[in-house]
């Protein structure tokens, strides 16, 4: 019998063919992620895991008469391990959201074992898939899950992601409130990582770069908190899910999309990236190609006005806490 690999490799339509597992699958974003994956017709197998209700909404997908299988799993009887046994993708929204007042960085005491536990989880189970993390706070968990990786002995920098993509579709929709255009023709380089001062949209490279400055200004400062007005409208009920779901939904698909050998497809990404190592930033985010082994290219920042060059800064030393902040935990927790 041929192996999945040699099915893709020699049959055009295999080459579609890909198992992707959602860990935190009845979440607020999980259940509308795994929706728009059962809709991905790359997708032939959906694996949807939760500490409950994992079952539930994978019969409930299954329903849909798209060409994939969707199987739920919970703790019991090793589903952690079935879920993700071979997976090619892994998309980990798994952990508590925001409530108001809160920063994504108060969610580090809870999330931070949750998304190890998970990434050891996944070294075992599914060690050459892509693995895309949701869970907050990002900045932090994706060097947990890249340690975790490391101690395992299988890491692989071309398949890490920290899911960014939010911030990618609220720049295009904000921006083109700002200047009355159609969001869908508005594309914004997002790069640095995902909170606050953090996130920097490079507007200077968009068609808009001349924005007066007080609109320039707010429009910044609406993209960078974006998050904190969704976990406001929902008063205590989470944060965002339905957009956050998008976001994912489109960064899955472009991983896909790479893997199948589909050219020119690329994201902002939060990867383990060599731009800014030398000065201790080992994680940053910035547009890369995305091919068959995952991370293709890295693409560098390109032009940038003086209020990014500043902006860029900032977002480093932020970084650079976030980061050693993820990798000391598994160090004193492994
Ligand atoms: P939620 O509480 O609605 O759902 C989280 C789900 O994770 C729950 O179903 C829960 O049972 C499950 N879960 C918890 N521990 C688990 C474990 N060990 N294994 C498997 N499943 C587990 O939360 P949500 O609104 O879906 O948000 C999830 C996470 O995503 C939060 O950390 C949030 O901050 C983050 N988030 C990130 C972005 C981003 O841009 N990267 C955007 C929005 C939200
Ligand atoms: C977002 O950007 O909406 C997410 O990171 C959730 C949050 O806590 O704001």
């Amino acid at each position: 019998m041929l192996s999945k690999a040699s099915v893709r490799q020699f049959s055009s339509s295999a080459a579609s063919a890909y198992k992707v597992t959602v860990l935190g699958a009845a979440g607020g974003i999980g259940q509308p992620l795994s929706l728009l994956m059962k809709l991905n017709h790359k997708v032939t197998n959906l694996a949807l895991y939760d500490l409950r209700l994992g079952k539930g909404v994978a019969t409930d997908l299954s329903h849909i008469p798209t060409n994939s299988t969707v199987e739920g799993f919970g703790p019991d009887n090793d589903g952690l391990a079935k879920a993700l046994k071979d997976a090619d993708v892994v998309l980990i929204p798994a952990g508590v959201p925001r409530k108001p007042g809160m920063t994504r960085d108060d969610l580090f005491n809870t999330n931070a074992s949750i998304v190890r536990d998970l990434a050891k989880a996944a070294a075992v189970s599914a060690p050459n898939a892509a693995l895309l993390i949701i869970s907050n706070p990002v900045n932090s968990t994706v060097p947990i899950v890249s340690e975790v990786l490391k101690e395992k002995g299988v890491y692989n920098p071309k398949k890490l992601f920290g899911v960014t993509t939010l911030d990618v579709l609220r720049s295009s929709r904000f921006l083109s409130e700002v200047v009355g255009t159609n969001p869908t023709t508005e594309t914004v380089t997002v790069v640095g990582g995902h909170s606050g001062v953090t996130i920097v949209p490079l507007l200077s490279q968009t068609k808009h770069k001349d924005l007066p400055k007080d609109k320039y200004e707010a429009l910044v400062h609406r993209i960078q908190f974006g998050g904190d007005e969704v976990v406001k409208a929902k008063d205590g009920a989470g944060s965002a899910t339905l957009s956050m779901a998008q976001a994912g939904a489109r960064m899955a698909g472009s991983v896909l999309k790479g893997l199948a050998g589909e050219t020119d497809i690329t994201e902002p990404t939060y990867i383990d990236n060599p731009l800014f190592k030398s000065e201790g930033v080992d994680f940053f985010s910035t547009r890369v190609t995305l091919g068959p082994e995952g991370v293709k290219e890295v693409h560098p920042l390109g032009n940038l006005s003086t209020a990014e060059q500043e902006m860029i800064a900032t977002a480093k030393e932020t970084l650079k806490k976030n980061i050693k902040k993820g990798v000391d935990f598994v160090k004193a927790n492994p």
